[in-house]
């Protein structure tokens, strides 16, 4: 099988697909308050999606996420999962979601073959909540982890984006909630990548968070199965349960970095920062589609990845498009 491999040798077997950019939420770290979401008309189908699935699969792709935007927005979400599940090659299915609507669809979700769930969650105070997304909505969050947890799944990790000013206040009463219902916390640093103008002071890096854990919670370990090439370092709390940090800004996972993106409109796209992309849907709308040339935009795509997104150098360039509109 020809693998997706690039040029400083990173295979590239993780496929992110973000369903819809449309959300329910107005998050500030990700997108202006009056945004322009795409005509439904240009979003893929289901079946447009899950036929680029196979074929990336014959290219060594086995790990699905689906992001948004909110993916849950996307009527019948199951449907896609159960879809994808039958992809001969798929062997992981996960999915990130604001968790607004995830009460009444844990349990389909689950059926269809859902097993990994990240839900996005900064601050368990609702006047927070509401600075931070510019919406209500705490109480259906928590109401869709509890059904989350009854419908089967775990473990389900919790996703807050760590930005001073905020963080500071929620980042222990997060880790307790989470220790007491069995959900994995997973702290962010915030990223160059939203609609707010981003300053590098606002961005909490992992020692701090550590130490803020350490006081207000339990003692902290780095966790028994560490593993460096993973975007989260994850630590052991000393009597049970564990927590995680993504340092995209101050520990850069890139050079292990696994993952190829589609957004809802079908553009494909080698980093979350890439400043380039590709739009496949013509070849997934083809009637008969052509397989090889999606193949050989794939395999183009992988090969011209560069090393990093440099967000700690001079070269960084802020992409065009809010996280939204890319798929976190
Ligand atoms: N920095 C870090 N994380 C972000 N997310 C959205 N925007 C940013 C940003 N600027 C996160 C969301 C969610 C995931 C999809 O991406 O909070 O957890
Ligand atoms: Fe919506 Fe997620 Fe963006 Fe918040 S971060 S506005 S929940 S897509």
């Amino acid at each position: 099988m020809t693998a997706l491999v690039d040029t400083f040798g990173r295979i590239h077997n993780n496929l992110r697909i973000s369903v819809t950019d449309r959300c329910n939420l107005r998050c500030t770290y990700c997108m202006p308050e009056n945004v322009t979401f795409l005509d439904k008309s240009a979003l893929l189908s289901f079946e447009e999606m899950t036929h680029f699935v196979t074929v990336a699969a014959t290219l060594g792709v086995n790990k699905i996420r689906l992001t948004g935007g909110e993916p849950l927005l996307r009527r019948n979400l199951s449907e896609l999962v159960r879809l994808i599940a039958a992809v001969p090659g798929i062997t992981d299915i996960g999915l990130t979601t604001n968790g607004l609507l995830l009460a009444n669809q844990a349990e389909a979700l689950f059926d269809a073959g859902l097993r990994r769930l990240n839900v996005s969650l900064d601050t368990l105070d609702a006047g927070r909540f509401f600075e931070l997304s510019r919406r209500d909505g705490l109480p259906q969050v928590l109401a869709g982890l509890e059904a989350a947890k009854r419908a089967g799944f775990g473990p389900i990790k919790v996703n807050a984006v760590a930005i001073r000013g905020f963080i500071e206040h929620d980042a222990v009463p997060l880790a307790q909630f989470c220790r007491e219902n069995g959900f994995e916390l997973r702290f962010i640093e915030y990223m160059p990548i939203g609609a707010d103008v981003w300053e590098r002071v606002k961005v909490v890096f992992a020692h701090e968070l550590l130490e803020w854990l350490e006081v207000g919670v339990a003692p902290l370990a780095p966790a028994a199965n560490y593993d460096p090439r993973s975007p989260a370092m994850d630590f052991e709390y000393a009597d049970g349960g564990r927590v995680g940090i993504i340092a995209s800004v101050s520990r850069p996972f890139c050079r292990s970095c696994n993952r190829i993106r589609l957004t809802a409109e079908g553009k494909l796209r080698n980093c979350l920062f890439a400043l380039d992309e590709v739009d496949v849907k013509p070849l997934l709308r083809m009637n008969p589609t052509d397989d090889a040339a999606i193949r050989a935009m794939l395999l183009a795509n992988v090969q011209a990845k560069w090393e990093g997104h440099e967000i700690n150098s001079a070269k960084f360039v802020k992409p065009l498009r809010t996280m939204h509109a890319i798929g976190g």
